[in-house]
């Protein structure tokens, strides 16, 4: 069996939080493609050109404590305009994607460009002011000091970036169900994305 879970949506909307709880309940595998940017990003920071960062990417990579910092998600929206950056990682999302006994993916272009046959596409979001709570208190509860207004600004600079770039841009499949976490739980989120989920599975 493989099964294809596709989460899209824009930055702190719940999407990692619901693409763990479908892929554990489920007993799927769960690919969080922001890390694959997010490392790629970091890797230019440290100097490298993002295509060849993107290339030469290693495993080991992907587990660097750097990764959710501000900074690291601001040049991973930056390299993820690039079209050899997202041609590099695509091959590695696809595989992982029909992975024998089902996938959750979560990101931005999952539904639209590298699962377009996904039995199941869901694209969360919420309002940036809720987003920027949320990713504020996440940040906060890590020890990172970080003002509120600041992490407003990330996330619409980060939304408009992801949204406005010629490939890939982050946009619902004409196939997706949206979930709209701005008043909705995550909790409710989860179990209306794990009814979706049960309803591909029956057919
Ligand atoms: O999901 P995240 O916040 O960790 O993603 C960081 C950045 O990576 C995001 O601003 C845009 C980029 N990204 C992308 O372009 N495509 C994806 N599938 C996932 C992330």
């Amino acid at each position: 069996m493989s099964l294809t879970v596709a989460i899209d949506g824009p930055a702190a909307a719940g999407k990692g939080t619901i693409a763990r709880a479908v892929a554990e309940h489920f007993g799927f595998a769960h690919l969080d493609t922001g890390l694959l940017y997010r490392a790629v990003g970091a890797r230019t920071l440290e100097g490298l050109p993002a295509r060849e960062a993107a290339e030469t990417l290693d495993p080991a990579d992907l587990t660097r404590d750097d990764l959710r910092t501000p900074d690291v998600a601001q040049a991973a929206s930056k390299v993820a305009v690039i079209p050899e950056v997202r041609a590099a990682l695509l091959d590695f999302q696809r595989a992982f994607a029909r992975r024998a006994g089902g996938a959750v993916l979560d990101g931005r272009d999952i539904g639209t460009v590298i699962c377009p046959d996904a039995e199941v596409k869901l694209f969360v979001t919420a309002s940036a002011e809720v987003r920027a709570d949320r990713r504020f208190l996440e940040l906060t509860e890590k020890g990172m000091k970080v003002a509120r207004q600041e992490v407003l600004a990330d996330v619409v600079a980060r939304d408009q970036r992801d949204m406005e770039r010629a490939d890939a841009p982050l946009k619902p499949a004409d196939d997706a169900v949206v979930l709209d976490t701005t008043s909705l739980s995550i909790n409710a989120a989860v179990e209306a994305a794990i009814a979706r989920v049960d309803t591909a599975l029956r057919a």
